[in-house]
């Protein structure tokens, strides 16, 4: 072999060493309730940043724009006991470094005491509370096999009881629990490395938020992903705003 083709060989194998290392996963990231809204922009945000992602979808047939985006995408509801189990049996042995336990949904008109809806506010507290408690049971043995072992749940500054000005009484109590869940599963995880927060997004131009908000979901995601980025374990068990401020509880 002489110089000229030496120099050939080294620099091919230094391009595909490159490629290789471009192709390397940031880690694998599991957003709930991807198929709309904040969890589709966290999907698309996330690839860009080059993490594997799982998106989940009570319809996965339906979750065409989560489809099109190449993350692998598995059926979850997560209010579902049934539905939770057989999605931690389909990724059994799968790591997953980052949980972002997003789905949610907000009843509506329930804002007095003549309103308030005693089915409604169980089916709230099945998604918003329990949901993500459930999630991150189940996907434990998951996290515990990942390097990051960080679990975000998408919370609001309406389960904020010092911020609140009354109003919602299914969606804000909800928040509230699903705070004091995140604070337990804190304390209780922080000797394994865990670090697990909860997370206001901001009020997004989503389905839920409303045209009039005041936030597209490409300024909340690229606010919170920067706060996830910075995480480490003195953060665990805090309560943040989408742009890093501290909110009160
Ligand atoms: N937008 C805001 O201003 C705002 C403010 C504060 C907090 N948040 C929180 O941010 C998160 C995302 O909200 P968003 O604005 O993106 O709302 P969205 O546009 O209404 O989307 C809600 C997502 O949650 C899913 N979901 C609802 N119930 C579910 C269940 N039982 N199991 C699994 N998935 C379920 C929905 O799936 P389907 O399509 O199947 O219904 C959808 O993918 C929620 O936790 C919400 O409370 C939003």
């Amino acid at each position: 072999m002489n110089l000229w083709t030496s120099l050939m060989a080294v620099a091919l194998v230094s391009l595909s060493l490159a490629g290789v290392a471009k192709a390397e996963s940031m880690g694998t990231v599991l957003v709930t309730g991807a198929n709309r809204g904040l969890g589709l922009e966290f999907v698309q945000q996330l690839q860009s940043k080059g993490y594997t992602v799982i998106g989940t979808a009570r319809k996965p047939g339906q979750a065409t724009q989560l489809k099109a985006t190449g993350a692998q995408v598995e059926q979850l509801d997560v209010a579902s006991q049934s539905s939770v189990d057989a999605l931690a049996e389909r990724l059994a042995g799968v790591s997953i470094d980052l949980l972002i336990n997003n789905a949610g949904m907000a009843a509506r008109g329930d804002s007095s005491l003549e309103t308030v809806d005693y089915d409604a506010m169980e089916r709230t507290f099945q998604v918003n509370s329990l949901g993500p408690l459930r999630v991150t049971q189940a996907l434990f043995p998951n996290l515990q096999a990942g390097k990051k072992k960080t679990i975000v749940h998408i919370t609001s500054r309406l389960g904020s009881i010092e911020l609140s000005d009354g109003g919602m009484y299914s969606y804000r109590t909800s928040k509230t629990a699903l705070n004091q869940i995140n604070k337990i599963m804190s304390v209780e995880l922080a000797p394994q490395g865990f670090t697990s927060i909860v997370m206001h997004p901001g009020w997004v131009q989503t389905d839920m938020g409303g045209a009039g908000a005041t936030l597209t979901t490409s300024e909340s995601i690229a606010g919170m992903l920067g706060v996830i980025d910075g995480l480490t374990i003195d953060d665990t068990g805090k309560f943040y705003n989408y742009n890093g401020e501290m909110l009160p509880w």
